[in-house]
């Protein structure tokens, strides 16, 4: 898929008020200062479509931006942040789970972990809420430019036999780097594919 037209539409904290037009929606989640504003910046080739921060916390709302006209891609605000306060932990829960439950438009989520850490609780308990969900996720690793080649398989190995601990059936994953645009092009041919398949 080639990107060629990305706007921002809505920005939420109530499920309820995001877009109504049917259009499906690709989410991405996980621990804040992950590269989940940066890889939507890598996707639609835009260098601020979704803010990015080198301080952890930048999105707080659920962000709609429409793609080439046919759907949406959402960015969510990020988990794990030590500084944030325990109202606001709360209100994170409860925003993005009521989203992720309740979206009926909501295809796919992808998950973003980062390559360089051992797998995190944090993680691993978003994941498993996920698959207990039944929401349709998929793992994306990023900032790959961090590590070296062998590194980066080995840090991806441990991380699916740790989901093979819980799973017997491991979600898609994909390995990508902002700063050198790896993986990009697999993780849009792979949403082009869903919708294809599931959109009529
Ligand atoms: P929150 O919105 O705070 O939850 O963070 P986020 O997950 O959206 O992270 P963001 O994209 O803002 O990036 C956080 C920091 O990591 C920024 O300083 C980015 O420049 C850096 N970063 C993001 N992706 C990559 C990458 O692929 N490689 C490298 N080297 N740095 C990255
Ligand atoms: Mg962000």
């Amino acid at each position: 898929m080639k990107i060629t037209s990305s706007k921002f539409v809505i920005s939420n904290t109530d499920y309820l008020k995001c877009p109504e037009d049917g259009r499906p929606e690709f989410a991405f989640i996980g621990r804040s200062n992950v590269g989940k504003s940066s890889l939507i910046n890598t996707l639609t080739d835009r260098k601020s479509l979704a803010k990015t921060s080198s301080t952890p916390g930048k999105t707080q709302l659920i962000n709609h931006f429409l793609i080439n006209d046919v759907w949406y891609l959402v960015d969510l605000p990020g988990y794990g942040w030590a500084k944030v306060s325990k109202a606001f932990k709360e209100k994170w829960e409860i925003m993005t789970k009521e989203y992720l439950r309740k979206r009926e438009k909501l295809t796919c989520v992808f998950v973003l972990i980062d390559i360089r850490l051992s797998p995190q609780a944090n993680d691993l308990a978003f994941i498993n809420w996920l698959g207990e969900a039944g929401i349709p996720f998929s793992i994306i690793f990023t900032k790959a430019d961090k590590l070296s080649k062998l590194k980066v398989e080995a840090s991806m190995s441990t991380y699916l036999d740790t989901l093979r601990e819980t799973w017997e059936e491991l979600p898609p994953t994909f390995c990508t780097s902002s700063v050198t645009q790896r993986g990009k092009d697999e993780v849009l041919k792979y949403i082009q594919n869903i919708i294809d398949n599931t959109v009529k």
